[in-house]
């Protein structure tokens, strides 16, 4: 079968297509034939080595994925296709299902097939999703809610996210409104619309207004693309109010510190989603409460032109890589 591999870490065009083995579902696998992947943030760290990250994140980078090369091939984090052969135990998924979920760190979907566990985060297609939908769904939707969940997002908190046009603000934006917190919006003009769209209460345009400068204060303040710090915005945060981060091996041992500068903490995703959580954003999207956001898409082939614009840090959404099989 087609894969994307690489061998080394550096940048996108250490990735390129070679033919290798198709594997073999174990006996709690299903072999799923990829229609459609993505190319994420995480795809891109890990290919790098997590070098922009700083030296203690690259380290940790390496001992996770390979000191030298990378000991995992070939990357993509989230998958869609048709379930093609499954183990003799596999009770959840048959053949021909429509398939879609997410490896995690196990990657493996930028390729013509993968095996994954039928206990993985995987689930059939939601109702009236194509493939390309459904492989943009797990990224975002997945840290967004491992983000959101130590503040309880609830009816009355006010949270403003930072980033909101990206893969996680994206789904931040709908799950905070889900759950019926009141949701503003910080994004630059061109991605104001669409923010809207998803159920922003409120919008700012960072090009024209600086949000830390207004005089409004959060309950919440979740910086969805890593582009601001807790010091930055901490005056605009409620007493008792928190700061939630993304990424940053700083605002890590802000997390981990136990006391509280006034009363506002830094919180840092810590729990991993499961099964329970793709079957929750499931039924909120056959609910018509949550859309996936598709920036642009490309063949397989164009691993390395996807991957080149993911790195601009400019994508609307999600990108993703359709894959037509042999
Ligand atoms: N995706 C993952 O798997 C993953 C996992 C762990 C951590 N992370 C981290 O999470 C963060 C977000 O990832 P993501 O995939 O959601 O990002 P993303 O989709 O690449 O974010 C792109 C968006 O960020 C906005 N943006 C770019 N520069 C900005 C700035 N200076 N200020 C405000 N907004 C800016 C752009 O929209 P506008 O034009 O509207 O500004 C663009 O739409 C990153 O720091 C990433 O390292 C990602």
């Amino acid at each position: 079968m087609k894969a994307v591999v690489y061998d080394r870490y550096g940048p996108p065009d250490v990735l390129r297509l070679e033919g290798v083995e198709r594997p073999v579902p174990g006996d709690d696998e299903v072999l799923i034939k990829v229609r459609a992947t993505t190319v994420n943030r995480l795809d891109c760290a890990t290919r790098d080595a997590n070098r922009r990250s700083g030296l203690a994140i690259a380290l940790i980078s390496r001992i996770v994925f390979g000191i030298r090369r990378p000991r995992r091939r070939i990357l993509g984090s989230e998958v869609a296709g048709v379930v093609e052969a499954v183990g003799g135990s596999v009770r959840q998924f048959a053949v021909g299902d429509h398939v879609f979920g997410a490896t995690g760190l196990g990657f493996g979907a930028h390729a013509e097939f993968m095996c994954v566990r039928e206990n993985a985060r995987m689930a059939h297609v939601p109702t009236g999703l194509s493939f390309e939908q459904a492989a943009a769904v797990c990224d975002g939707a997945f840290n967004a809610l491992s983000c959101l969940r130590p503040v309880h997002p609830r009816k009355g908190q006010t949270i403003l996210i930072y980033g909101a046009s990206g893969s996680i603000g994206t789904a931040g934006v709908q799950l905070a409104r889900y759950f019926e917190a009141h949701v503003t919006a910080v994004c630059s003009t061109k991605n104001l619309e669409l923010v809207k769209s998803l159920g922003a209460d409120a919008v700012i345009d960072y090009t024209q207004e600086d949000f830390t400068k207004n005089g409004q204060t959060y309950d919440v303040i979740f910086d969805a693309v890593g582009k601001l710090s807790f010091r930055r915005c901490k005056g605009s945060l409620k007493p008792g109010g928190s700061y939630l981060a993304t990424d940053g091996f700083r605002n890590l041992l802000l997390a981990l510190r136990p006391w509280s500068a006034g009363g506002k903490k830094v919180r840092f995703p810590s729990s991993m989603p499961t099964k329970r959580e793709i079957l929750f954003i499931k039924e909120l999207i056959e609910a018509g409460r949550y859309r996936p956001v598709i920036d642009r898409s490309y063949p397989l082939e164009q691993v390395v032109d996807a991957t080149r614009y993911v790195e601009t840090e400019q994508k609307t959404g999600n990108v993703v890589l359709t894959v037509s099989g042999s």
